[in-house]
């Protein structure tokens, strides 16, 4: 069996999606799984570099993991020709600045989102890779959820009939940082550090909605800031500039409506940290990050609004749940499929689909959805397209 080696450089593994979800549960597990299967039945192993600022966070994550090539020099990494994939999950202030630098060396691309900080810069960056002639891909990590893969195969099969709506609520609790630690990094609450939920989920709320149900074709929304002091990772006191909360309304090609609710100061009451209900005439789904769950027309009782007496059934009992039918491996990490996508993407040229342009469209609806909350009014959002790359 043939076997190629890329060694991808990945910049920011100190950090909580980096390491995690990047680090330990992609690229180290398709190490351990002997690298990523290509069609041909060759096989790619990725060999990571880690890049960072703290010399001494990176030795003992490398000897940690027995990986043998970290540095803290962002340059030396890039001019080694090993090194085929730049990776950055860094915050998102010093994203533009590296993958420019990683285009500049030929490297192919692999990023969080968002890709940048405006969708100037996004374009910018969709616009030199292409230009360089290298691949390029963002992270849709939502869409390889359990439970939106359930969702897209009932979308697939035809179970909702005509879609009216998708109604969204994500959010949870983040602790102030003062009586218990804040368990999301203090810049997510500065927007002078990129900071911001409008930022951070409207990257996600761009693909899911796009991939599922339609191309958002104008925002409404408003952004909210109701913790107005948090305290940081040092303890000390500080003002939170950004937006902690989005009420949001997206109008989607093909006249789906969706609403999604987006918070980090929100109690949960549900079954999941994310939840979108979607009507059609045929039937409904409540999907999740793991279960879904389904009422058909056929199925569906006759509420009666009385408020003289207690309800008398138990409406969440009134739904079925769809079966993984994932085969006996269960799903994959959603991070660890798009990673061994985008190395089949590199090497092979497999169609991926998730590329800069993908990510800018993220980025144009959070500065859409800010624009929108900030002039009190409904955004359009132009098509983006190659040309305007
Ligand atoms: N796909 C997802 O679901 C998801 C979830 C959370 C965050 N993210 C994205 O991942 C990126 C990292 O987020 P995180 O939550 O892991 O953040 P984090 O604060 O935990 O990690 C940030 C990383 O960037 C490094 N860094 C480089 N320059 C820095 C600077 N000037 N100041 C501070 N840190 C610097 C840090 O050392 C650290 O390794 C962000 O762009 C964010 O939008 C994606």
């Amino acid at each position: 069996m043939t076997t190629q080696t890329l060694g991808v450089v990945m910049n920011g593994v100190t950090g909580r999606m980096g390491y995690r979800q990047h680090l330990v549960r992609s690229i180290l597990a398709i190490r351990e799984q002997g690298g990523v299967a290509l069609a041909d039945g060759s096989r790619v192993v990725l060999e990571p570099v880690l890049v960072g600022r703290d010399a001494d966070k990176l030795r003992a994550m490398a000897d940690r993991h027995g990986i043998a090539a970290w540095t803290t020099s962002l340059d030396t990494a890039l001019a080694d020709p090993a090194n085929t994939i730049y990776f950055d999950a860094q915050v998102t202030t010093a994203r533009e600045r590296a993958i420019h630098a990683a285009i500049a060396a030929g490297k192919h691309i692999y990023t969080e989102k968002p890709t940048a900080e405006t969708l100037t810069g996004a374009l910018d960056l969709a616009r030199a890779a292409d230009a360089a002639g290298v691949k390029h891909g963002v992270v849709q990590d939502k869409l390889f959820l359990p439970g939106l893969l359930k969702l897209r195969r009932l979308i697939q099969g035809g179970f909702f009939g005509r879609i009216l709506s998708v109604r969204g609520e994500f959010g949870y609790w983040v602790f102030e940082g003062d009586w218990q630690a804040a368990q999301r990094p203090s810049w997510n609450y500065r927007a002078e550090d990129g900071g911001g939920i409008v930022v951070d989920m409207f990257c996600h709320w761009s693909y899911v909605l796009e991939n599922l149900f339609g191309r958002v074709e104008a925002v409404t929304a408003k952004a909210v800031t109701h913790i107005p002091t948090r305290w940081d990772e040092q303890g000390r006191e500080y003002p939170a500039t950004a937006d902690d909360a989005a009420y949001g309304i997206f109008e989607l090609a093909g006249g789906v409506v969706a609403q999604i609710n987006s918070s980090w100061a929100v109690r949960v009451n549900r079954d999941e940290l994310v939840e979108f209900q979607v009507d059609g005439t045929e039937g409904s789904a409540v999907a999740g990050l793991r279960r879904c769950r389904v009422q058909h027309r056929s199925a569906t009782p006759t509420p009666v609004w009385n408020p003289d007496l207690p309800v008398t059934e138990s409406f969440r009992d009134q739904w079925q749940e769809v079966p993984d039918n994932a085969g006996d491996s269960g799903f994959d990490n959603g991070f660890k499929v798009q990673w061994e996508d985008f190395v089949r993407h590199v090497v092979s040229d497999a169609p991926f689909a998730f590329d800069f342009l993908a990510g800018a469209r993220g980025v144009q609806l959070a500065e859409c959805g800010l624009r929108s909350s900030a002039e009190g009014r409904r955004i359009e959002l132009p098509v983006l397209d190659g040309k305007s790359a």
